[in-house]
């Protein structure tokens, strides 16, 4: 069964997928890196020169690309302001949002030196806080499953999605 895994950046999507994958024998796909393949070069760069509205259209095209993929799906953060994203994950059979709170959130955004997150790299608290609230609503509604993972190590929250499937 495909599962995607939801939540802001540093909600651990990525690292929680490997763990799901591994534990359970399938593979995982990370959109972003599958975005970086297509477009060579790092999303930074892609945001500069070509805008965040271009990006979030080769976000669409690759969720379409791994709608039936048999294993763990981690999109990007904003995967789900496009409309048309929230009606394809809508669909898909197990959506789980990893839900953290905003001051965990910025401390890990913070200690990620390989900061390729152009939306978040050297802005203020305040002006995250604006990108993150606005989505928090739309993961909530989007998710079939709601994770808490504050006080959660990645093992735990892949073993409660374990639990859940
Ligand atoms: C974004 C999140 C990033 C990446 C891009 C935009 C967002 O992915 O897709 O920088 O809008 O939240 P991660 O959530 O994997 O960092």
């Amino acid at each position: 069964m495909t599962v995607v895994l939801l939540g802001f950046m540093g909600a651990g999507k990525t690292t929680v997928g490997k763990i799901l994958a591994h534990k359970t024998k399938r593979e995982q796909v990370d959109l972003d890196q599958k975005i970086v393949e297509t477009i060579n070069m790092p999303i930074a760069e892609y945001f500069d020169k070509y805008g965040v509205e271009a990006f979030r259209k080769l976000e669409t095209q690759v969720l379409k690309e791994h709608m039936d993929f048999p294993g763990i799906v981690s999109p990007g953060g904003g995967i789900i302001l496009e409309r048309e994203n929230q009606k394809i994950l809508k669909e898909m059979p197990l959506v789980v949002y990893l839900q953290t709170n905003l001051d965990e959130l910025l401390s890990r955004i913070n200690q990620d030196n390989d900061n390729d997150r152009p939306l978040v790299h050297d802005k203020a608290i305040e002006e995250i806080k604006d990108i993150y609230l606005p989505r928090v609503p739309l993961y909530e509604e989007i998710a079939d499953y709601i994770i808490d993972t504050t006080d959660k190590t990645p093992e735990e929250i892949a073993d409660m999605i374990i639990e859940i499937e």
